[in-house]
């Protein structure tokens, strides 16, 4: 049997005015890893937060940091980002000329790389970087913004990435990000999905909620 689904929330539906606090309970309520969304108001148009703040978190979770980054240029900040704490870097190709350095560049920080792949980004983009990267997200929204719907034709790309990842042999993560809920959800996870980013669905209704939240995404 494979392992079970990741829940990796983004932290971008927290409550930004007490964020640490929110990082404790959301780990206390069984999440598997925190996801990071760091927007730049340019690559896409949203501004959020940046290493001093992931920094100023990472004593609150031993968890894996899933660092998300929207952000153009992205290399100048990697080491940044590694030294506040990340775990996971994940870049996508569009946020600079060359993406195999990229990636290689996060792997010399002593970070798992990850690319991912927007909306309209085919899986043909995978094809001279796969056998470099611990992790492929595919968006299931347009980055920028929790709270979107899911759009469905990303399964059909979800399910082709599979099949590359299986081919390669690797143990290699295939996340999903964006309009993940209780319906979704097992959608993804039937097309290939193993770690499953979720904003709204974890933060929804407040601490109390945050562990049956985490359990209906896993669908216990
Ligand atoms: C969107 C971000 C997502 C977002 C997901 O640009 O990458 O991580 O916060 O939020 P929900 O789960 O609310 O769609
Ligand atoms: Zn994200």
């Amino acid at each position: 049997m494979s392992a079970p689904v990741k829940i990796a929330p983004s932290i971008l539906s927290a409550d930004f005015a007490k964020l640490g606090e929110e990082i404790r309970a959301i780990d206390a309520a069984g999440c598997d890893w925190i996801h990071v969304d760091v927007m730049d108001g340019h690559f896409v148009p949203n501004i959020t937060i940046g290493p001093a703040v992931v920094k100023a978190l990472r004593p609150h979770s031993d968890k894996p940091f899933d660092v998300h980054l929207m952000i153009s240029p992205v290399d100048a900040y990697l080491e940044a980002f590694a030294d506040a704490g990340a775990d996971i870097i994940t870049i996508h190709p569009e946020a600079g000329p060359h993406s195999h350095r990229t990636i290689q560049a996060i792997k010399a920080l002593g970070k798992k790389a990850g690319v991912v792949l927007n909306p309209a980004t085919p899986a043909k983009m995978l094809d001279y970087l796969i056998d470099e990267v611990d992790l492929v997200l595919v968006m299931s929204v347009n980055p920028g913004f929790g709270g979107q719907s899911f759009i469905s034709s990303q399964l059909r790309k979800i399910e082709a990435i599979r099949k590359m990842i299986d081919q390669t042999g690797r143990d290699i993560h295939l996340e999903v990000d964006g309009g993940i809920t209780m319906d979704t959800a097992p959608l993804a996870i039937s097309a290939g999905a193993d770690v499953l980013v979720a904003g709204t669905a974890s933060f929804t209704g407040g601490p109390g909620q945050y562990a049956a939240n985490i359990k209906a995404l896993r669908g216990e």
